[in-house]
Order: C-alpha cells, then sequence, then structure tokens
C-alpha cells in the first residue's frame, strides 16, 4: 500500500461564536487567550508539532485578526528591535515559524462544519488532511505526543480516517457526534455508525467526537453528497457517516485533555489550569488561588 503522510490542516474559524456574546461580537471566538495565546495558535502549534507544515484556515467575517496575527507586524518588530528587545521578538517570531505556509478561504455563510471543510477542498487537493478546532483546546499528557500526533501516528499505520473521542456523561450527548465502535487495538476502534447530536435515549454509546479529524480526501464527495442535516447545517458528522459505507473509518481515544473553550466554563476552566502552569505567571498565580476564600 502507498502510505500517505498529512501535510495540510484545515482550520474552519468562520462559525459566529453566538455562546460567546459579547466577546464575540467583533473579534472572532478563536483569538480569545488562553492566559496569553490566542486560541488559534494553541492549535495551529498542536498542528505543527504532528509534523504539518500547511495551515489552512477557512474564515468569515470579522476574522481578518487571524490572518493579522500570523502575518508578519512591521511596525511592532521595527519598535522591538530598536528598544533591543530580544525576548519579545522570539516570542513574535515563535507565531509562524519560517517553515510554516498558510492559506486562507472564505466561507461566504456559516452554513455548518461540514460546508466550511468543503471550502478548503480546492487547497487540500487529493491527500489526506487534518482539521482542527481551535476552540476545542487540546493538551496532550506532560512529556507526551500532541492529541493530534497521536492521531497522525494512528493515521500512518492504518491509511484511513481518524477522529478523537472521548467518553461524556449521557446528559451531553446531545451536544457532539456520537459513535457506536468497536476496538482493534489499545485505544483505538473501528467506527459501526456515527450520529450527531442525539438525545441520550438515541446514542449509540456515550463516545463522543472531539474537534480533532484526520480525513482521507473522499470525504469530500460524502459530504457533497449530503443535504442540511441538525440545525439545518451541513454537518461533517454526516459526511463522515456516509463515507463509513466505502472507507473504515477509526476512533482514537486520545491521551490528554479537552477544553471546550466555545463555552464560557469550558474557557473558564482551561484559563484556570493552563495559567498554574504556566511558566511566567504559575506560581504566583497558584499563590493567589490558595488565598481565595472558595466556600
Ligand atoms: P460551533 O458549533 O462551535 O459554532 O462550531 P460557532 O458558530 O463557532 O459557535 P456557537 O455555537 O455559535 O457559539 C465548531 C467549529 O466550526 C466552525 C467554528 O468556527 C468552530 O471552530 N464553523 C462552524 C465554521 O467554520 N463554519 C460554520 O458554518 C460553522
Amino acid at each position: 500500500m502507498h502510505t500517505q503522510k498529512i501535510n495540510k490542516a484545515v482550520f474552519p474559524v468562520a462559525g459566529l461564536g453566538t455562546r460567546f456574546l459579547p466577546a464575540t461580537k467583533a473579534s472572532p471566538k478563536e483569538m480569545l487567550p488562553v492566559v496569553d495565546k490566542p486560541l488559534i495558535q494553541y492549535a495551529v502549534e498542536e498542528a505543527y508539532s504532528a509534523g504539518i507544515r500547511h495551515m489552512i484556515f477557512v474564515t468569515g467575517r470579522n476574522k481578518r485578526a487571524i490572518e493579522d496575527h500570523f502575518d508578519t507586524a512591521y511596525e511592532l518588530e521595527n519598535e522591538l528591535i530598536n528598544g533591543n528587545k530580544q525576548a519579545l521578538l522570539k516570542v513574535l517570531h515563535s507565531i509562524a515559524p519560517h517553515d510554516m505556509n498558510f492559506s486562507y478561504v472564505r466561507q461566504p455563510r456559516s452554513l455548518g462544519l461540514g460546508h466550511a471543510v468543503l471550502c478548503a477542498e480546492h487547497l487540500v487537493g487529493d491527500e489526506p488532511f487534518a482539521v482542527l478546532l481551535a476552540d476545542d483546546l487540546m493538551v496532550g499528557l506532560e512529556g507526551g505526543q500532541s492529541v493530534l500526533a497521536q492521531m497522525v501516528a494512528s493515521f500512518g499505520e492504518y491509511q484511513r480516517s481518524v477522529l478523537a473521542v472521548q467518553e461524556v456523561p449521557l446528559d451531553q450527548t446531545r451536544r457532539y457526534g456520537i459513535v457506536a465502535a468497536d476496538p482493534v487495538a489499545p485505544g483505538l476502534m473501528k467506527i459501526s455508525k456515527m450520529v450527531e447530536k442525539p438525545a441520550p435515549e438515541a446514542a449509540p454509546s456515550r463516545m463522543a467526537v472531539a474537534g480533532r479529524y484526520v480525513l482521507t480526501p473522499a470525504v469530500f464527495k460524502h459530504i457533497r453528497n449530503q443535504g442540511s442535516g441538525v440545525g439545518g447545517e451541513i454537518q461533517l458528522t454526516d459526511g463522515i457517516s456516509s463515507l463509513l459505507a466505502d472507507e473504515a473509518v477509526y476512533a482514537l481515544q486520545y491521551e490528554g485533555k479537552r477544553y471546550d473553550c466555545g463555552s464560557k466554563e469550558g474557557f473558564l476552566e482551561a484559563t484556570v489550569e493552563l495559567a498554574m502552569q504556566h511558566p511566567e505567571v504559575g506560581s504566583h498565580f497558584r499563590r493567589y488561588l490558595r488565598g481565595l476564600d472558595l466556600a
């Protein structure tokens, strides 16, 4: 079998972010910072750590700040050079290493995640690719691989689509794509069925799809053939569900932690936990938390 590598990552960032209003009225949800880094940068770093160098953003109105974030900021750089602020210059340059490439495409309307992925088809071409939803902030185990790197490793072995999954409480199945799957290797399952946002009584399991996907290009045809699904949107889950008829699709129970930063609670949890581990502010912040009256 001809083995393929994952060279490209698609970041759908065209959603409206209504759960985070008013913050997201004029600025992108993906630019919300957890401690000092915007959500989108965490996702791009994760893709980079998985060996991916071509980052494709599916953007929309009000998302200019994302393009600017990964572009050169000449005025700022000049100020830092003039002030000999080498450490800050290093921070700036680390956002977009020299071997990273960027492409941007617009999704003219928020017609759903499946539709957003289709908007990137001509940039992805006929090769397997990753999809990362930046509002799911994924933190791998300390000293271990990032979540996407774990998925890319599974893809390397099976050469088929791999979805990140985690077990969720039964009363939360309505928020996720839920899979039925059979174990094939430690942490890895072969999916037999997928349902988008089922009620608990209709859920085939408690295995929920998190915002990381490695997909074969065959998925494009299947997304295109879907009508609109739950919420009138073109759902990625429906496209993958249809792909199951043609190809095996795997679910990886990843090692690491997911923060749902599209919700206020998840965003706050991420902020507190990452601040506690932050090399610069961590010890101060822990001391501060210890002094709080949490009764
Ligand atoms: P969400 O379901 O979180 O939707 O999308 P949203 O619009 O961003 O946020 P809420 O629910 O209104 O608060 C999951 C991911 O898919 C992208 C979003 O940007 C987010 O990263 N997306 C969603 C698109 O790019 N286009 C769409 O049409 C829908």
